[in-house]
Formats: C-alpha cells, sequence, structure tokens
C-alpha cells in the first residue's frame, strides 16, 4: 500500500457540485490522498499517514480530460487540403480516401509510431483516457490490424470500417456494407462500434444494419451524426441506446430534443468546427436543451488535426457559446459519460486518480490562454506519465 498527499491545492476541479462550488465542484487550499491508484481522501486538514507529500501551491488539479473521439490510427497527413480550406474550399468526406491510400501502404510500425506521438502529446496536454477508432484501412486486413494497433495503446477502440465507401466499392457499396458485417465485424476485438452516418459515407439503411450487426457481435454502439448534413443519424444512435452521437453541426431543433430526453451524449467536436468552419454556437443549442454534453478532439488528419483538449476547450468557449465551466465539465466528466465510464472523469473517493496538475491557480486559464500548454504534469491511476514542465 502507498499513498502519497497532494497538498496545498490552489483550486481543485472535482466535479462533484456536493463536494465544492458551482457545477465544477471547486475547493481552494484542499489536499487530495491518493492510495494505490485511487482517490482515498479530500480534505481540507493536514492528511496524517501518508508515505509522501507533493505541495501543489499555485496549482489547478483537475480530472484528466476524456478524449471519447480520436481517429489516430493513420498514415500521412493532408497539409495540403487544410490550404486550400484556408482558400475557401469546402470541407466534404472525400479527403478520407487520400489518407486511406497512405494508411494501406504504411508498415504497421510507422502507423505505430505515428499514433504513440499522437498520445504522448495528448498525455503532455492533460488527457488521461483516450477513444481511438480504425476507418482508414477498409479493407479486412487493414481495419483488423488497426484495431490490433489501437488496443496495445486504449482499452477505448472504436471498429469505423463504415467510415467511408472505398473506391474499390463505389459501384457497389452494399457489398462493401456486406464485407463489414460478414468478414470485418466478426473478427473485430474492438469495445466499440461506429458509423459515419452522414451524406457521402452511409446512409440510415445501411447504418442501422452495421450498427446491429456489430451489437449483435458483442461492440457498443455509438455514431457520427449530422457532421455535414442533417440526417436519421440521431433517432437511429437513440433507438439503439448509443452511447453516443458525436459531430452533431447540422443538427435540428427535433434532434436535439430528442438527445435531452435519452441515454446518449451529445459529444460536440470544437477542433472539427475550427478547422473545417462550420457551426459557431453549436454547444448552446444543446447545453440549454440539457442534454449531456462531451467535447472530444476528433484528432484526425483531415477535419480536426489537434490532441490537445485544452485547445477543444478554448475553442468551445470561443466558437461554441460554452462557459469555461460547462466546457470544462465536457472534456472531464462528458467524455467518460460518452463512454459510459463511471471510475474517472470526477475526483471523488474510490474513482481512479487520473488527473492533470496546470501551472496556474484557475482553470479558466484553459480558455483564457489558448495555444498554451499548462499542463504541469499528467497522472493516470496515481503516478505522474509525464515529465513536470514549469
Ligand atoms: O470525424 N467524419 C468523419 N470522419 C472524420 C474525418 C475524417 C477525415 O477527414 O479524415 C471526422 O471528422
Ligand atoms: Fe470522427
Amino acid at each position: 500500500m502507498s499513498s502519497v498527499a497532494f497538498t496545498n491545492i490552489a483550486t481543485l476541479v472535482t466535479n462533484d457540485s456536493q463536494l465544492g462550488d458551482g457545477v465544477l465542484g471547486v475547493m481552494h487550499g484542499a489536499t487530495l490522498v491518493v492510495r494505490d491508484g485511487l482517490v482515498s481522501q479530500i480534505t481540507q486538514k493536514v492528511p496524517s499517514g501518508v508515505d509522501s507529500e507533493i505541495d501543489c501551491s499555485g496549482k489547478t488539479l483537475l480530472p484528466g480530460f476524456v478524449d471519447s473521439h480520436s481517429h489516430l490510427i493513420f498514415g500521412g497527413d493532408r497539409a495540403d487540403e487544410f490550404s486550400a480550406r484556408s482558400r475557401g474550399e469546402k470541407y466534404t468526406a472525400g479527403g478520407i480516401t487520400s489518407t486511406v491510400k497512405a494508411t494501406r501502404t504504411a508498415t504497421d510500425i510507422a502507423i505505430s509510431r505515428n499514433a504513440q506521438n499522437l498520445l504522448d502529446e495528448a498525455l503532455s496536454s492533460g488527457t488521461t483516457t483516450m477513444e481511438i477508432k480504425s476507418g482508414y484501412g477498409l479493407t479486412e486486413k487493414d481495419e483488423i490490424r488497426s484495431i490490433d494497433i489501437a488496443k496495445t495503446f486504449t482499452d477505448e477502440t472504436t471498429l469505423l470500417a463504415a467510415h467511408v465507401i472505398p473506391e474499390e466499392f463505389k459501384d457497389s457499396p452494399d457489398s462493401y456494407v456486406d464485407l463489414i458485417i460478414n468478414a470485418i465485424i466478426p473478427r473485430s476485438q474492438a469495445k466499440w462500434i461506429d458509423v459515419f452516418c452522414d451524406q457521402g459515407a452511409f446512409n440510415p439503411e445501411q447504418s442501422e444494419a452495421i450498427l446491429r450487426a456489430g451489437i449483435e457481435n458483442g461492440m457498443l454502439p455509438r455514431i457520427h451524426a449530422n457532421q455535414l448534413s442533417s440526417g436519421k443519424g440521431v433517432e437511429i444512435a437513440i433507438s439503439l441506446d448509443a452511447a453516443s452521437a458525436d459531430h452533431l453541426s447540422k443538427s435540428t431543433n427535433s434532434d436535439i430534443e430528442l438527445l435531452a430526453s435519452s441515454n446518449t451524449v451529445a459529444t460536440l467536436l470544437p477542433g472539427a468546427e475550427f478547422s473545417t468552419h462550420l457551426e459557431r454556437n453549436l454547444g448552446r443549442r444543446f447545453l440549454d436543451s440539457g442534454a449531456t454534453v462531451a467535447i472530444a478532439t476528433d484528432c484526425n488528419p483531415g477535419s480536426s488535426y489537434t490532441t490537445s483538449m485544452p485547445f477543444c476547450i478554448a475553442a468551445a468557449v470561443s466558437l461554441l457559446g460554452f462557459t469555461v465551466e460547462e466546457a470544462v465539465r465536457a472534456a472531464t466528466l462528458g467524455g467518460a459519460k460518452a463512454l459510459r465510464r463511471d471510475d474517472i472523469g470526477e475526483i471523488a473517493v474510490g474513482k481512479r486518480a487520473d488527473f492533470a496538475l496546470l501551472n496556474s491557480s484557475s482553470y479558466i486559464h484553459l480558455a483564457y490562454r489558448p495555444g498554451v500548454n499548462l499542463v504541469h504534469s499528467t497522472y493516470k491511476s496515481g503516478r505522474a506519465v509525464t515529465t513536470w514542465r514549469k
């Protein structure tokens, strides 16, 4: 049994409004005791009987970010496509095909290294849990190897073989749907099944059939919906009790009402809104409806090439109409809910000691100082997993 006390925490964000002030349950000057990887005590007194102490004067301690939506398994990049958008080109799902080509020809080692580098970036900006999707292989072999590689990094793996119809199936899209259902899904060891249900990707019938096949094979559903056009994605998600519906940029008021009265989290992706010039003020519509809202990076080489949850918090505040408190909660507890996890996303006794320490006395600086990495260190199960930064 080893125990560490994190003392004199200038600002502690617990996400438990019974423990502290406001929706973030904020405490000042508190001490957090970690024992065997779990939070064992939160106190305003000097704790006794601990093995060691870390002084957190001047720092903020908050739950590690839970990035519930990323696409880290790919080769190449699409800087030229981004640059074309800065000259007025529109984002479409078409660019995915070029990453598919680069991914199919990349070695396992190259794909793994790329994902590791991105994960290291995420860790050093305070992310402690990251979901990772396949979706740039689109053959049986390449989708299965994508999941195999993703599993070396996280337990939250998602099969997104239904990302787009690959070029070789352009004239017979339903044959690709058959391949997903009959060959890829039965071999997949992923935890989650996802579908890009949108214009230029999969139609509602195909999407539902794929999600149902995934569920029959033991996977849990989530969906990409209403990114490029409004459709039936939200209805399908709710009818299958999906953990989360993601993107949602073109959602109708009725989609939003449906989500608000469901068990499905609305995951908004501020990095994608930022990089593809989509919807401003999207967050307010969901937050005011009472829906449970998460934010995630959507890290991928096309629509959102960032691993930084602090950046997404800043973008959620300045572009999507979140308050700072709503954004911090959506990036932590919201992400945990989008992954149906109750062991992370909060600082409370018995939860995993996954947290970030900021070189700042307030969480507000996450949005107030955009583009600056304020993370001093990141802890997973009570252990420092990044080098401390002054
Ligand atoms: O979530 N929407 C579909 N997939 C990704 C984008 C993939 C890409 O452009 O490469 C997304 O934004
Ligand atoms: Fe995505």
